[in-house]
C-alpha cells in the first residue's frame, strides 16, 4: 500500500499572511506523524512564499518519518538540499505567478540539465524524484537521466469533470505508474487528491507514496473551527462568571 506523505505548506501559507510565528508547520507535521502520515513534504520556493529555510531546518531534526524537499532545479535551492539532506528531493517546475505548481517538469527539453543536478544531488546523499504528467516520453526520459523515482502529477485525473474523463485521466496515471515500475522506478503520485479520489491512485500496486497537502490542511481547518471557537468562547464565559 502507498505511504502516505502529508505536505505542510498551507500551514506556512497561513502564517506568512500575517507574518505571525503560528501556525507553525513544523508543529503540524508532528500531529500528521501522530495521526499516521508516513512522510512529510515541504515546498521551498524561490519566493518563499510558504516555507522558510527555518522550517526545514528544524523539520530536519524533528520528523520522524520521511522528509521530502520539493524544489526548482536552482543553484540557491540545490546549496541548501545539500546542506539540509532531506530523505529525498523532488524537482519540479516552478513559476513565480503560480497558485501552484501547475505542470510537471519537461524532462526531454532539460535532459542534460537535469542530469547534472540529479548527480549532484544524489552524491551529497539525496536520492532524487522528478515531477512529471503522465505521458510516456517524460517518463522515459526520466528514466535516462538516472532518476531514482517519479511523482506522476495527478492534477488532470483529480480536476476531471465527470466519470468518463476521470476514468480516462486514471487510466493514464495507472498505465504511468506500470512503464515507470517497468523501467525500474520507484513511482510515486500527487496533486489535486482529496478524500474522495485519492483511494483509487492509492491503490495502484506500482504506487509507494502519494503527497496530499491542500484536501487535507482545508479540512483540518473546518474540523478544527468549531473547537477552536468554543475554547476561546469558554474563556469569555470564565471571565464574564469568575
Ligand atoms: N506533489 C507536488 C509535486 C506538488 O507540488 C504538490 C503541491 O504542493 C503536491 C504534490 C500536493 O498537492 P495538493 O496540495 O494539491 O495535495
Amino acid at each position: 500500500m502507498a505511504r502516505l506523505s502529508v505536505n505542510v505548506d498551507h500551514v506556512a501559507t497561513l502564517r506568512q499572511a500575517r507574518m505571525a510565528l503560528e501556525p507553525d508547520p513544523v508543529a503540524a507535521a508532528v500531529l500528521a506523524e501522530l495521526g499516521g502520515a508516513q512522510g512529510i513534504t515541504v515546498h521551498l520556493r524561490e519566493d518563499r512564499r510558504h516555507i522558510q529555510e527555518r522550517d526545514l531546518e528544524i523539520l530536519r531534526r524533528t520528523v520522524k518519518t520521511r522528509l521530502t524537499l520539493e524544489m526548482a532545479a536552482v543553484e540557491e535551492i540545490i546549496a541548501i538540499a545539500l546542506r539540509i539532506l532531506p530523505d529525498m528531493v523532488t524537482l519540479v517546475p516552478e513559476k513565480r505567478h503560480e497558485l501552484t505548481t501547475e505542470g510537471g517538469l519537461d524532462v526531454m527539453a532539460h535532459e542534460n540539465e537535469l542530469k547534472g543536478v540529479i548527480e549532484r544531488l544524489q552524491k551529497g546523499g539525496i536520492p532524487v524524484s522528478l515531477f512529471i504528467d503522465p505521458v510516456p516520453r517524460q517518463i522515459e526520459a526520466a528514466a535516462r537521466v538516472g532518476v531514482d523515482a517519479i511523482e506522476i502529477h495527478t492534477g488532470l485525473y483529480s480536476d476531471a469533470a465527470g466519470g468518463e474523463q476521470r476514468d480516462s485521466e486514471f487510466r493514464k496515471v495507472a498505465a504511468m505508474a506500470s512503464l515507470g515500475e517497468r523501467l525500474g522506478l520507484v513511482v510515486h503520485a500527487g496533486h489535486g487528491l482529496d478524500y474522495r479520489n485519492a483511494a483509487r491512485v492509492a491503490a495502484l500496486p506500482e504506487i509507494s507514496e502519494i503527497s496530499i497537502g491542500h484536501s487535507i490542511i482545508a479540512r483540518a481547518v473546518l474540523v478544527g473551527f468549531e473547537r477552536a471557537v468554543r475554547e476561546m468562547a469558554d474563556i469569555f464565559h470564565r471571565c464574564q462568571t469568575g
